[in-house]
């Protein structure tokens, strides 16, 4: 845990920037060298905040500024095939639409289905693989660790399939094309057989346990200190790491490193997180519903309507409130840089009325009845 250190004035323009709306998604489909091969053609990548793992250099970035992780997104139509590469850091797909099933292993000896409302987190070091088995074109955002990701490997038998349509990984990673029907000289060699041995591997079980599925979801009442009141109905559930969760009993699934926290929201019609700061990057994904992002406070206050599917860049330091402005839940996914506790530092008029009620954080950060806590 970490004192927040300042505030942070986030100027208008500068909100207007992070604010990702699903109208400014720009699909890549040359981003891969697999794009060629029979059955991956029409895949779409999409890079929303730092580079990924785009292998296109003219690939376009929504936010380049870096968090300690990267945002990106797929798409592509039914029965079409992403095929099997490893990364070094996480790679975190949130389903928002859709189906896909992922194949992990080389040549894809494991699978995994993940559907709508869906967070599967890949391990690192395996090669995984997926195709869409939804009715449309689904969609996933992907979330990366690290601002330099270290780049991907394809599996040797895509290298190969991939050569044969002309297409090549040079040694920078940006591809290149084959002139007059040969090889370029300076590629990517394929991992030989005594390099695939180190690669990892998990059991089905353990595979398993890095989905989290809806019905995984330990909500909490309380997992913040703005819940206790009314007009802050909002629940939090754990998924990846440390989080915000002011929950004491908190645990989420999947607790291993990856350089970034992952917590659905789940805001009831009329309510908000209420204003708080903390020394953290977060992105936020605006899944389901109707919202109202508020940043800064007083006479700096800048408030937005981001669109349904759209995601934002919240500012280190800076004072956030998140409102459900519809008639209907509101479902966001709030992931924060780091692998610590992200600690919120709370609004005076929130920590006041919440002392009101009852209720402080205690001296872990953890929401607790005052009367417990010995304060007067
Ligand atoms: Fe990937």
């Amino acid at each position: 845990m970490t004192a927040i250190e300042s505030s942070y004035t986030v100027l208008p323009e500068d909100v207007d920037r992070r604010v990702i709306e699903p109208g400014s998604f720009v699909a890549d489909t040359e981003a891969f060298i697999d794009v060629r091969i029979p059955g991956s053609v029409g895949k779409a990548s999409y890079s929303f905040i730092g580079p990924g793992v785009s292998q296109n250099d003219d690939q376009s970035i929504n936010l380049t500024e870096p968090h300690g992780f990267n945002v990106g997104g797929a798409a592509m139509p039914h029965g079409v095939v992403n095929n099997p590469h490893l990364h070094y850091t996480a790679e975190v797909f949130i389903c928002t639409k859709g189906s896909y099933r992922f194949f992990i292993g080389e040549h894809g000896e494991q699978h995994i289905d993940v559907n709508e409302g869906d967070v599967f987190s890949v391990p690192t070091w395996v090669f995984r693989g997926f195709s869409n088995t939804g009715p449309d074109d689904g969609f996933m955002f992907a979330v990366l660790g690290g601002d330099d990701t270290g780049g991907i490997i394809w599996a040797p038998h895509i290298l190969a399939a991939a050569a044969e349509t002309g297409l090549y990984l040079g040694k920078d990673y940006s591809i290149i094309e084959a002139t007059n029907g040969s090889a370029p000289a300076d590629v990517i060699a394929p991992l030989t057989a005594a390099e695939l041995i180190s690669v990892d591997s998990y059991s089905d079980a353990e595979l398993q346990n890095q989905l989290v599925r809806p019905r995984d979801l330990d909500w909490a009442d309380h997992g913040l200190l703005s819940s206790v009141l009314e007009n802050h109905d909002v629940k939090v559930a754990p998924v990846i790491g440390r989080g915000i969760s002011e929950h004491r009993r908190h645990l989420a699934q999947v607790m291993n490193a990856h350089g970034f926290s992952a917590e659905w929201l789940k805001i009831a019609p009329g309510s908000s997180t209420g204003f708080h700061q903390h020394d953290d990057t977060q992105v936020m994904f605006l899944v389901e519903g109707d919202f109202e992002l508020s940043i800064n406070r007083g006479s700096d206050l800048v408030s937005r309507r981001p669109s349904t599917g759209s995601i934002v860049s919240v500012p280190a330091g800076s004072w956030r409130d998140l409102r459900n402005a519809g008639s209907t839940e509101a479902l966001a996914l709030v992931v924060c840089g780091g692998d610590a506790r992200t600690v919120l530092n709370w609004d005076e008029d929130i920590v006041a009325a919440a002392g009101s009620a009852g209720y402080a954080i205690d001296a872990n950060g953890y929401v607790a009845p005052t009367q417990m806590l010995g304060l007067k």
